[in-house]
């Protein structure tokens, strides 16, 4: 007799039905699929297992047998995301951001190794913090790993102008000229405005010290061509999820652009760092909903980042013309799919979340803004309209949409309308 799933079923159906049908999702860290980035990932591929490269005709790359059919779709993925970045090398296998950032770290730095990175008060990501895979111990070099502080990263924080939201030049290269990193770190979470790429580069690439472009948010609107190119710009390793402005599935990537001995050896260790570093098989299912992705991205990316972005900006205008407080609005609210509100005037930022979603089928998350130093009381909402791009929404909608905010501030019940506004747009398009 086959077990009972109908409370599963029930469950996952609800679950469909809100995320995907009433609920307007303004979470900036996600994004929705296309149908044949989700059909596809039910098949064979998820009970199997891959590790190492795909065979080739010159070498056995392939630790277990049966992987005829994933070597030519990892192969594939592989050359066209690196013909879509415009890059040297790519990585695939990472399973999220997060392992790719893991798989670098273990690649490049080894015990009392100083980074420079964002702190997380003004938008840094975890994953670059003390507590987060850089900051954890790794074996010093030559020596076995023990635990204790000898083994821990020196983390040193990128200066930022009196807005919190850029980072002060300047400040930023005479740091890395002072402690002489053993890699820097670029790009955030809270990510409104491209990062001094080029600037700081220029020394990395002197000193010879590792770029890590930490582009999870921003890959998509990379890949459109409408936000900075970190590769151009010199970065050594951009690293991206490809499930937030990049509309795939979970699954990350690290993509290379370097060429000399020494950027050979780092892109060299990081193959050690995915594997065994960060995983084993790489939840193969996901491989060819990626590659679908990335050809829909090849085809439909420009179009996409550029509305995406153009929504942001237009969203902030509406919203600030309802009277909510805007973050860096002498900037022009935004350069990327993002926006931060600083909702204090409303009350507390982690309740207002918490009621926008479950009154109003609005979905945001709580965030820290620049200056705040309370991870879990902070003054703003960060929002991200990627995904409601990807449904079809234009600068009309965020219209709508920012009035019927701006009254699930105020703690107004405006669940029906805001349901309704959904309804329209239930579709995704640039697939
Ligand atoms: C800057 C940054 N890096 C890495 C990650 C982790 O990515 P993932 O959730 O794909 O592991 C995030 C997640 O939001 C992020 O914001």
């Amino acid at each position: 007799m086959s077990v009972n799933i109908s409370d599963v079923v029930e469950i996952v159906s609800k679950q469909n039905q809100w995320r995907g049908k009433e609920a307007i999702n303004l979470i900036a860290s996600e994004n929705v699929q296309s149908d044949a980035v989700k059909q596809i990932e039910v098949n064979d591929f998820m009970g199997r297992y891959a590790e190492g490269h795909p065979n080739t005709s010159q070498g056995d790359n392939r630790y277990y047998e049966g992987t005829r059919y994933i070597d030519q779709i990892e192969s594939m993925a592989t050359s066209e995301i690196i013909k879509l970045a415009k890059c040297l090398q790519a990585d695939v296998r990472p399973v999220s951001g997060n392992a790719a950032n893991t798989a670098v770290a273990l690649a490049v730095l080894r015990g009392n190794d100083t980074v420079i990175a964002n702190s997380i008060e003004v938008g840094g990501h975890i994953s670059h913090s003390p507590i987060g895979v850089v900051g954890r111990r790794i074996q010093v070099r030559g020596k076995v790993l023990t635990l204790g502080s000898e083994n821990s990263i020196n983390i040193h924080y990128w200066p930022t102008t009196e807005d919190g939201y850029h980072l002060d030049v300047p400040k930023c290269v005479d740091l890395v000229e002072q402690k002489s990193p053993n890699m820097v770190i670029l790009g955030k979470s809270l990510f409104l405005f491209p990062e001094p790429v080029r600037e700081i580069a220029e020394v990395c690439r002197a000193k010879n010290i590792p770029l890590l472009y930490d582009g999870a948010h921003v890959l998509g609107l990379i890949f459109g061509g409408q936000f900075q190119n970190p590769i151009e710009e010199g970065a050594h390793f951009i690293n991206g999820s490809t499930h937030k402005t990049f509309p795939g599935p979970q699954r990350g990537v690290i993509l290379g652009n370097m060429s000399s001995e020494q950027e050979i050896k780092w892109w060299n260790s990081v193959d050690r760092g995915v594997m065994p570093g960060s995983s084993s098989s790489h939840h193969l299912h996901t491989l060819p909903g990626l590659l679908i992705a990335i050809r829909e991205m090849a085809e439909h990316g420009k179009k996409y980042a550029a509305r995406t972005i153009a929504n942001a900006k237009a969203f902030g205008q509406a919203l600030t013309d309802e009277g909510v407080n805007v973050e860096a609005r002498e900037f022009g609210f935004t350069a990327s799919h993002q926006l931060a509100l600083n909702v204090t005037n409303f009350g507390i930022a982690k309740d207002i979340a918490r009621s926008l979603s479950e009154k109003n089928n609005i979905i945001t998350n709580y965030n820290m803004l620049p200056g705040d130093n309370d991870a879990r009381n902070p003054s703003g909402l960060r929002i991200g309209v990627q995904e409601m791009t990807r449904y079809g929404m234009k600068e009309a909608e965020m219209g709508e949409l920012a009035s019927l905010m701006k009254a699930g501030l105020e703690g107004k019940n405006v669940k029906d309308e805001v349901t309704q506004l959904r309804s329209r747009f239930t579709e995704v398009h640039y697939c």
